[in-house]
Order: C-alpha cells, then structure tokens, then sequence
C-alpha cells in the first residue's frame, strides 16, 4: 500500500472515531492540525509520512480525551500494523504521540523533529482566534465564567490566557511555526486590549 492510502485509510478511522468528541479534540482540531503540521514539515523538511500520521494519531490516546473514544497506544499499534506501516516507521510514530498526548513534562530535546512539528503545530491550535475559541468552549464545559477582576474564582477564561496561552509563542520548537505563533500572539495580545476596554465601559 502506499502511503498515501495509508493515510487516507487512518484518516477515516480515526476522524469516525472523533466525530462526537465534546473536549475540543474533535476531528476539526485534528484536521488544523494535521494541515498545520504539514506545512510546517515540508518548510523544516521533515519526514512528511511521519508527521501527518503523528498528527492525526495525536489525541486519540490522551486522557483528557472521553474514555468511550479513546484507545490506547497498543490499539494505536494495532491499526497502524494493520495498514502495513513498517516497524520502524510504527515506533517513531508512536514514540511522538506517547510524548505529546499526555503533557508529560518531557525535555523536548529528546523529541525527533517529527515530534516537535506536531507539538508545535497541536500548540498553534491553541492560540489565535481559533485558539480563544477552544478557550471558551473549554471554560464553558467546566462551568467556569468569561472573567473576574476580583479573581474570586481560581478559574476563569480569561485567566487561562495567561496559565498557558501568552506563554505558547516563546515554545514553539521551530522556526516556521514561531514565525506563525508571532501574529496569533498578537491577535490574542489585541483581544485582551479589547475584552478589558469593552469590559471597563469606556464610552464616548
Ligand atoms: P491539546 O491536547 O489539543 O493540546 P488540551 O487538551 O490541553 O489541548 O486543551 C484543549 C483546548 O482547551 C485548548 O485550546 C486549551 O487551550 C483549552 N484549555 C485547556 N485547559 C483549559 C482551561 N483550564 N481553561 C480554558 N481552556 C483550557
Ligand atoms: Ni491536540
């Protein structure tokens, strides 16, 4: 089989599989990553092979993702086995998607350039518009509200802007995805500027 069938073939199952995930690691996520990541790889000639099948492979054996859809890495194995994936193509995949999925805090040194293209690519997800939007639908599926400035509630939207999202920028692993990461950092950077104007009521 070649490999763009090997591909398509994942492609098919796992996007069936994700198809009524609610954590934001739906098959559109995957779908953004998975272009995001290619065209990273192909600017930091990567193996292209292995980037795309990490990518759309990402999620599915993360514990954030709900237990009835996820499977785990020996399931991942099997499928990959299954469509003719060789031995050591199989390892390196599932090596990248056992460092990644679970926000271990890995060295990132000790990830191939495949490796750090998907993580930057599954990073550049959560910034940008796009970005917010998870953010909020995130927040939203927690109960948690939009904003507090008397930071009465540990969490809230706004807050995860600063846990995590400003900090992605100055993480990306290559230089592609950093120079992508700039402008989403901006927009966010503009959003909050924004949100605290409309939020204080500064009317003319
Ligand atoms: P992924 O595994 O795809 O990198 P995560 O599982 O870490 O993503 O999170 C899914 C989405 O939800 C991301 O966009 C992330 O920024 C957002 N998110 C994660 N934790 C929180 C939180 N505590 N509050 C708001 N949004 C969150
Ligand atoms: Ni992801």
């Amino acid at each position: 089989m070649n490999s763009k069938d090997i591909i398509e073939r994942i492609k098919v199952y796992v996007y069936k599989q994700l198809e009524h995930e609610e954590t934001g690691h739906d098959k559109w996520h995957i779908e953004r990553v998975r272009k995001l990541a290619v065209f990273i790889a192909e600017k930091e000639n990567a193996n292209l092979f292995i980037v795309e099948l990490a990518a759309i492979l990402h999620d599915l054996i993360d514990d954030k993702v709900n237990e009835s859809i996820r499977i785990d890495i020996q399931d991942v194995e099997l499928l990959l086995k299954m469509q003719e994936v060789n031995e050591e193509d199989r390892n390196k995949v599932l090596t990248i998607i056992d460092s990644i999925s679970f926000r271990k805090k890995i060295d990132q040194k000790e990830l191939s350039l495949e490796g750090k293209i998907v993580q930057d690519a599954d990073r550049l997800d959560a910034i940008g518009a796009i970005g917010i939007a998870r953010t909020f639908s995130f927040s939203g599926s927690r109960g948690q509200i939009i904003y507090d400035p008397e930071q009465k509630n540990e969490h809230h939207a706004i807050q995860h802007f600063y846990d995590k999202l400003l900090k992605l920028k100055d993480l990306m692993n290559t230089e592609t995805a950093r120079h992508i990461a700039e402008e989403r950092h901006l927009f966010l950077q503009n959003y909050l500027k924004q949100f605290y104007s409309e939020w204080n009521g500064t009317l003319d």
